[in-house]
């Protein structure tokens, strides 16, 4: 498609319309001025007519026609712009001027009136003076029309280039705006009120791109820092034992360490796979779950053995149907039973609540422990975010933002409460049309006993 250029778009625009506008004032102008010409020929024909009837009305009376050729005759020597024809009972008895039937003169055949029956007049005006004129004025209404339409292109261009100039300032100061001048935005009032609302929106743009790309560095930053510690310990590992001879029980060893090191390695990497999978706008491959609190409960029975090392109990509460790709639901819940059995206190109670409500089905995993602080609001979902950085080990703090992850893959969110020792963390899933609550299932209540098979 051919670039399209406002400011010449405007400028063609306005000749057309100027040209237009100066098109019908001309025609209205050139008819006005023709009417005018033609009543002032009427009115002429009219006066003489008038003049050469009271002639004739005199010569009547004397009976002297001769007399009235000669007067005639003197009269129409000197106004040569005028023509006549005379007939009494169909005879000729005056003429003046030359051939009046042709577009130089305008002719008239006046009708007989009741004093003069017998009297037949035909009357001519030369009007190429005023076909000259009318003619000088339609080329000089088309000229100026014309001018008229080219000038005003010419000035909307510089006046459309003047107005545009905001934009133009715009665009430089835009170049020097964007992720690495940060904190850069541009000045809203600066370039007139039509523009205040998209430089706004350009400013929340380049906010939002600021953050996205100080997200992509910090991440970049936490990928680099996370991989770096065990790949540090399987290099100084392998080094150490390379440096001296070693049987085979104590080499076994050694990769047995260097293996759990490249497990944990690969862990994140799959992890972040995963994240990134979720970013692209992966959407979960659902099908009709009835029931939430089965995958739910199969989740509690592969974590039982560490709930036993905590001598935890644990509570499942209410159920739902819903649409859901139950491998990921379970991989969400395991990861928030996960870490609410590392932060629970020893021998306390693990809940896990299945909610149906309006915006969607929450399931809640609730423990007591230590609270999280206030302050860290939802960044618990960001990657690679602990409260404690101290802690190492299988955490590295990207379990919760793969719940978050798959709860987005189904349309859903999450949510965390954490006060007076009792943490509550959750994610949902959207609520499909049609899918029922279960309310006489709701309050049923699966114990868990530690050591206990499940239910
Ligand atoms: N139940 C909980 N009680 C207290 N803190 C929690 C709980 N769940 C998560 N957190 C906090 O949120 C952080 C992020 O959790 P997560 O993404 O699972 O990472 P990780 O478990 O690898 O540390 C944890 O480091 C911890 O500080
Ligand atoms: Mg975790």
């Amino acid at each position: 498609m051919a670039k399209r250029s406002i400011q010449s778009s405007m400028s063609l625009w306005l000749a057309v319309q100027t040209f237009f506008f100066l098109a019908v004032s001309s025609t209205v102008i050139y008819v006005v001025a023709d009417w005018t010409l033609k009543k002032s020929q009427e009115s002429e024909i009219l006066r003489h007519e008038g003049m050469i009837r009271s002639l004739y009305g005199q010569a009547q009376k004397s009976g002297d026609l001769q007399e009235l050729r000669a007067e005639l005759t003197e009269f129409f020597r000197i106004h040569d712009e005028l023509a006549v024809q005379l007939k009494l009972n169909g005879e000729m008895i005056f003429e003046a001027g030359p051939d009046a039937s042709n577009d130089n003169w305008r002719q008239e055949h006046m009708p007989p009136t009741a004093d003069a029956p017998e009297l037949d007049l035909i009357m001519a005006v030369r009007v190429t003076a005023d076909r000259q004129m009318l003619s000088t004025l339609a080329i000089a209404l088309v000229l100026v029309s014309l001018a008229a339409s080219l000038v005003a292109s010419m000035v909307s261009a510089r006046l459309v280039r003047r107005g545009l100039s905001p934009l133009r300032a715009l665009a430089k100061e835009t170049q020097e705006v964007g992720p690495h001048a940060s904190g850069k935005r541009l000045n809203e009032e600066a370039y007139g009120t039509e523009m205040e609302p998209f430089v706004h929106q350009f400013n929340l743009l380049l906010q939002r791109a600021e953050r996205a790309y100080q997200q992509l560095e910090s991440f970049n930053a936490d990928v680099a820092h996370e991989l770096r510690t065990p790949l540090a310990n399987l290099i100084g590992e392998a080094e150490v034992e390379l440096g001296r001879p070693r049987n085979a029980e104590e080499l076994r060893e050694v990769l047995l360490s260097n293996l759990e090191e490249a497990r944990k390695l690969s862990a994140i990497v799959s992890d972040m796979l995963f994240l990134s999978r979720a970013d692209r706008g992966v959407i979960a491959r659902t099908v009709q779950v009835n029931s939430l609190c089965e995958p739910t409960l199969e989740v509690v029975e592969f974590h039982e053995a560490l709930l036993e090392t905590k001598d935890l109990r644990i509570e499942v509460k209410g159920d739902a149907q819903v649409e859901a790709d139950v491998g990921l639901v379970k991989r969400a819940i395991s990861n928030l039973l996960g870490n609410a059995v590392q932060y629970a206190r020893y021998g306390s109670r693990i809940r896990i609540d299945i909610l149906i409500e309006s915006d969607g089905t929450w399931i809640d995993v609730s423990n007591d422990g230590p609270d999280i602080p206030p302050e860290t609001g939802d960044k618990i979902f960001e990657r690679f975010y602990r409260v404690d950085r101290s802690r190492t080990g299988a955490n590295y703090g990207l379990g919760l933002s793969i719940v978050a992850a798959i709860a987005r893959m189904h349309g859903g969110a999450t949510r965390s409460v954490s006060h007076h020792g009792t943490t509550t963390v959750g994610f949902s899933i959207a609520s499909v049309q049609g899918s029922r609550a279960f309310k006489h299932r709701r309050s049923k209540v699966h114990e868990q006993p530690p050591g206990g098979g499940g239910t």
